[in-house]
């Protein structure tokens, strides 16, 4: 499939790394509205660049349109794509606003275009493998999910000095301004409503602790840096969500059910370590010394522990070539590649992406909306 890049940026190279994995997917050329940025990507990739998105756009035999710009961009450049009728397969969010991503998804619905958004994580290994075993009854009756999005306090590190591959730096300004959630809640928003389908209802709270990022914005030109959502699901699975950027480190996820918790360790990671233990929380280790020996070595220590039985996960060649990703970017376009080949509809389509986007908006947004809030979009539940 013919596919071209619209924003030459940061994560644009992660997709180009990863681009490889998937042979189906033909990069015929790319436009950023940057000049340094074109001259920077096309002489580093040596991918044809465009002039103008409209030059992009019109380009024979181009199918489908990945969408790399800054979300404030999504918007505009997806209507473009979608108008011009391709599909399109957009970074997170699908739009700064619920009635901006609701018109990309009714245009989509009206021209039977695809529209997909990032993330893909929910394509991993690991997501998957936890997926089935909640499917399969592993830990009985799923009754409460703890979500952590805590990346640590980004911005007291040298993020100045960060640079992609090709040499794009991370755009702290805009990552800052956009906020921590709607850069992150995605990641387990969209596995939890793959596993338990869509939210009935949510309550979050979110705020700025930190005024000063050390990028010289003044405080109202930064998002809330804290996010805490509790979300329950139509199939009646309640979820906390906190998205952060200043507590220490923490992408886990712990899923408690009835008879025991599976504990994944890092949803960036495709390959992640899961464990299972049971109800107390305890590895129910076979020989059964193992299990008090570690109890011990527990006691009184704060957080969650990680041991427990393990979960085998799939080897995962979900890696980005020169760089400590482990995740595969491209694997989310080479989905919707693979649907339109084989003509069926995209497991996650544009109402997935919606529902996703709508929570993400209120939970970085949350003291402009009243709670509990009920979210408009939905979509067709197909478990895993
Ligand atoms: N930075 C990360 O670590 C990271 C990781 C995963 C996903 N993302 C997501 O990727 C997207 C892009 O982030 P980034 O880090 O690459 O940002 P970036 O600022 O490095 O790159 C975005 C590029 O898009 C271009 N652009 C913006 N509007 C445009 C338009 N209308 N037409 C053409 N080009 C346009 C900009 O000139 C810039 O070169 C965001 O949605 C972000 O949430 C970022």
């Amino acid at each position: 499939m013919k596919i071209a890049i619209v924003g030459c940026g940061f994560v644009a190279d992660y997709y180009m790394l990863t681009l490889g994995n998937h042979p189906d997917l033909e990069l015929v050329g790319a436009f950023d509205r940057d000049p340094v940025a074109r001259t920077r990507f096309g002489g580093h990739f040596g991918v044809p660049m465009f002039d103008t998105l409209e030059a992009l756009l019109a380009d024979p035999g181009l199918e489908l349109v990945l969408n790399l710009t800054n979300p404030k961009s999504h918007y505009a450049v997806s209507k473009a794509a979608l108008e011009a009728g391709l599909h399109v397969y957009s970074e997170k969010p699908l739009a700064m606003a619920i009635d901006e991503a609701e018109e990309l998804v009714r245009i989509a619905h009206e021209r039977r275009l695809l529209l997909s958004a990032a993330p893909c994580s929910y394509l991993g290994e690991a997501a998957q493998t936890l997926g089935r075993a909640i499917a399969d009854g592993r830990i009985g009756d799923v009754r409460l999910v703890y979500a952590e999005m805590e990346d640590g306090m980004v911005f007291r590190e040298r993020h100045q000095d960060w640079v992609s591959p090709s040499g794009a730096p991370w755009p702290s300004k805009d990552e800052f301004s956009v906020g921590a959630t709607l850069e992150h809640a995605g990641y387990y928003l969209s596995w939890l409503c793959a596993y338990f389908g869509p939210v009935a209802e949510m309550t979050a709270f979110a705020a700025r602790c930190f005024d000063d990022k050390g990028t010289g914005q003044p405080p109202e030109e930064l998002a809330n840096d804290l996010s805490v959502s509790c979300l329950t699901f139509r199939s009646g699975v309640v979820a906390r969500l906190t998205c952060g950027l200043a507590a220490p480190k923490d992408r886990s996820l712990h899923v408690i059910g009835t008879e025991g918790i599976l504990s994944l360790t890092e949803a960036w990671d495709y390959a992640s370590p899961i464990y299972q233990r049971d109800t107390q929380g305890h590895w129910d280790s076979r020989p059964a010394i193992l299990g008090k020996l570690l109890r011990r070595i527990e006691r009184g220590r704060p957080g969650r522990h990680w041991f427990g039985r393990r979960i085998a996960v799939p080897k995962s060649g979900a890696k980005v070539p020169g760089t400590s990703s482990r995740m595969d970017f491209s694997r989310g376009p080479a989905a919707m590649a693979a649907a339109l080949r084989e003509g069926r509809p995209l497991g996650y389509g544009a109402d997935f992406a919606l529902h996703i986007t709508e929570l993400a908006l209120v939970a970085q947004n949350a003291n402009k909306f009243s709670m509990p809030y009920r979210p408009r979009s939905s979509f067709e539940h197909r478990p895993l």
